[in-house]
């Protein structure tokens, strides 16, 4: 419950960059809870499907991780070797074979201007801060151009994405939530009893980054800031209305029930409750940023004790009082 989750509504951002984040989310997130939606999804002739009866049993026992998935595989596959001509035997996620004695570890690095990298760091914007070096003063950048070259063979080209930009298609962000939500309550309605379990969403949590947003002149953030906001209508910008429409309408729609845990709010007015400067810093601050703490405040995570216990106990009442 301390983790916030990211309530970006994509201002700012480019927006196929993050429709294509979502994309790869939702793929990822599928894909792991559950493989055979993952290879549906993706309509991909040359990925194998298993016989019938194989996919039968698969589905059965429904709330298998991947990894559960891929133990029952090679087990069964290991039978019908012994019984029958070898089985076919495709891991998942798989879509071809690796080059014969290939070990690609195994290789040196190749200066590649022409190949290298494959995006620049202020295209992508979940890269975080620890690591945007160019944005942090890195002098030089070679150190971006070098692509890894296995002994005797090549990495695979990344084509089961890289390729099929063509299929990548551009979406609005609200869309791209909506589906991936969507898959996560297809996945809860076939895995979880609503004899026996209970299912809660909590909503986005706020950030504070700049103090115009709730009223003030100054150029500041969420540094020094100590008492929440009293304007009862107060609503950040960098939460999206529309995300929280299409969280309504998508757990609607739900055949086992979801409990929304509805923080948004109640956060948004706790411009006082963030972490601030006051948090174990990773690496030593500079002379600079010593000068200016507002430039590194960190207004997205918030202190306990303090507001999370807060987002509990609204969970301890739908919980026990829904
Ligand atoms: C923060 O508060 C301290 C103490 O009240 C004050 O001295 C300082 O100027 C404030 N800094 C900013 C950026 O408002
Ligand atoms: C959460 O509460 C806010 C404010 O009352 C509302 O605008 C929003 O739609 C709610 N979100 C959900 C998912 O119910």
């Amino acid at each position: 419950m301390g983790k916030p989750q990211h309530g970006g509504n994509g201002r700012g951002r480019s927006p196929f960059l993050t429709s294509y984040a979502l994309t790869l989310a939702f793929i990822t997130f599928v894909s792991v809870l559950y493989f055979k939606d993952f290879s549906s999804t993706l309509h991909q002739p040359f990925l194998h499907r298993p016989p019938r009866h194989h996919r039968r049993q698969i589905s059965r026992p429904r709330n298998h991780l991947l990894v559960g998935v891929s133990d029952f595989w090679i087990e069964k596959a290991g039978k019908e070797q012994a019984t029958a001509e070898p089985a076919e035997v495709q891991l998942p996620f798989a879509v071809g074979a690796a080059p014969a004695g290939c070990d690609v570890g195994q290789g040196e690095w190749v200066y590649d201007e022409a190949a290298r990298p494959w995006y620049q760091e202020e295209e992508c914007p979940y890269i975080q801060p620890q690591l945007t070096c160019q944005a942090h003063g890195r002098p030089d950048k070679a150190y971006q151009h070098w692509r890894w070259q296995p002994r005797g063979c090549s990495l695979p080209r990344q084509n089961s994405f890289e390729d099929k930009n063509k299929d990548i298609i551009e979406m609005e962000t609200e869309e791209a939530y909506g589906m991936v939500l969507g898959a996560v309550l297809k996945w809860v309605e076939s895995n979880m009893d609503p004899k026996n379990s209970r299912v809660f969403f909590v909503t986005m949590s706020p950030t504070h980054t700049r103090s115009k947003d709730w009223g003030e002149d100054t150029d500041g953030n969420c540094y020094n800031q100590t008492t929440p906001i009293k304007d009862l209508s107060y609503w950040g910008p960098g939460t999206s209305k529309g995300l929280m429409r299409v969280i309504g309408e998508v757990f609607s729609t739900s055949k086992m029930p979801v409990g929304v845990v509805n923080i948004t709010q109640l956060s948004e007015y706790r411009k006082d409750a963030h972490t601030q400067i006051y948090k174990k810093q990773w690496n030593p601050l500079t002379p600079e940023q010593i000068a200016n703490p507002k430039s590194y405040a960190d207004c997205t995570h918030w202190c306990l004790p303090g507001l999370q216990d807060t987002w509990n106990e609204l969970l301890y009442s739908k919980l026990f009082f829904p």
